[in-house]
């Protein structure tokens, strides 16, 4: 038997939906869309239709969608290109310490051209202020990013009023919403991001591809030089099968919103309560409510090796620490969210998704709780 797959924060399925949209385009409908040739046509009309899919899950104009490669090329544009086309500007720029690695690894090598990178540190639930924020901010701050939701803890961070400050600043502002989108609403009239970063495989589209909406006018340097591709932002021949599959996992997602919300939380609900009722003393990390649906990012005490190896033989989730032959790196995250380190060490991220069933939250709790308490005899 497969492990019961609770780790949909990592990756998901391909949507059946999204593989019937993706399929001509695999087989009869191969053209360039570049071309002024049927085949150029009909790949041509699918591009301009996934380009308003997903413009239409974040509420904005199409012609500011530009396709990537996934959300790490979509940080890196977003971070890299501002930066260095704005550099004239100022060379301040403002980021959490909870960030993806596609942005934390950005602002380092910012710092490494003359940039200064403020970090700014979170709380125990993994929130960042507004007020540190506020007096983070300098005359050269060209840039602030922060993600919406937290990959790990799930933690989402009062997007509307961190932009608001940026904005009345005249900073720009950008946000990753590789693990929000789809699970809960991103409504770019009411974020008022200048730059979005987008992942298609955490919302049922293929792994390899992903957007940035890139707010009119901003100028960005590119990263790829080229021919006149996503209106100049980004050269090479359009990945077009699977923009195909991220058009129709976004409009999927915006369809069935609420109807996913309600389940992802019903499922998240449900394997909480049941590992809390028979293992009274763990613990929950991230934000109590402003939470995704799906996070739940648990501290089991006084694990062992035995537990981590056991358990992913069974359940696919992840783990808050690396296990290297005894030693635990206990993750960025949870550092900077002042888990103790013997907490940390013993911690699980689960994450449901929509094909998430009961009975599999079922089976799993009882193999995390039959092998937590074989480790503590082992
Ligand atoms: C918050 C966040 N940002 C960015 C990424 C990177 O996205 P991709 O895997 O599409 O490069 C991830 C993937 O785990 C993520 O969780």
């Amino acid at each position: 038997m497969v492990p019961i797959y609770l780790d949909y924060n990592a990756t998901t399925p391909i949507d059946p939906e999204v593989i019937e949209a993706m399929l001509p385009f695999l087989e009869e409908k191969f053209g360039n869309p570049s071309s002024m040739h049927w085949y150029g046509i009909s790949s041509r009309k699918a591009l301009i239709k996934a380009r308003e899919q997903v413009a239409d899950l974040i509420n904005c104009d199409p012609s500011e969608i530009i396709f990537t490669s996934g959300g790490t090329e979509s940080n890196n544009y977003a971070l890299k290109g501002f930066a260095l086309a704005n550099r004239h500007k100022g060379n301040h720029i403002i980021t959490s310490s909870i960030e993806h690695p596609s942005v934390t690894e950005v602002c380092k090598y910012l710092q490494t051209i003359g940039f200064k990178v403020t970090y700014l540190p979170v709380d125990n639930k993994g929130s960042v202020s507004l007020k540190t924020l506020n007096e983070s901010i300098k005359q050269d701050t060209i840039l602030i990013s922060i993600m919406h939701a937290n990959n790990e803890v799930g933690t989402i961070q009062p997007i509307e009023e961190l932009a608001n400050i940026a904005q009345e600043k005249g900073i720009c502002f950008h946000t990753d919403t590789a693990q929000s989108l789809g699970k809960i609403p991103v409504d770019n009239k009411k974020l008022k991001a200048d730059m979005i970063s987008i992942a298609g495989h955490k919302l049922y589209a293929p792994k390899g591809v992903g957007a940035l909406y890139v707010k009119d006018g901003l100028s960005l340097e590119k990263l790829i030089l080229g021919a006149n591709q996503e209106h100049g932002h980004r050269a090479g021949t359009e990945n077009i099968l699977e923009i195909i599959g991220l058009g129709k996992a976004c409009e999927i997602a915006k369809r069935d919103m609420s109807k996913n919300y309600n389940h992802l939380k019903a499922m998240s609900s449900r394997l909480w309560d049941g590992l809390a009722s028979d293992i009274p003393n763990i613990k929950l990390n991230g934000h109590p409510k402003k939470r995704l649906p799906n996070t739940l990012n648990v501290s089991f005490p006084e694990i062992n090796e035995y537990f981590q190896i056991n358990l992913f033989l069974e359940i696919a989730a992840s783990a808050g620490a690396a296990c290297h032959s005894s030693n635990f790196k206990i993750s960025q995250v949870l550092k900077a969210m002042k888990v103790p380190p013997e907490l940390a060490k013993g911690t699980i991220r689960f994450s449901t998704g929509k094909m998430t069933t009961p009975d599999e939250i079922d089976m799993a709790i009882s193999k995390v709780v039959e092998i937590y308490y074989k480790q503590k005899v082992c």
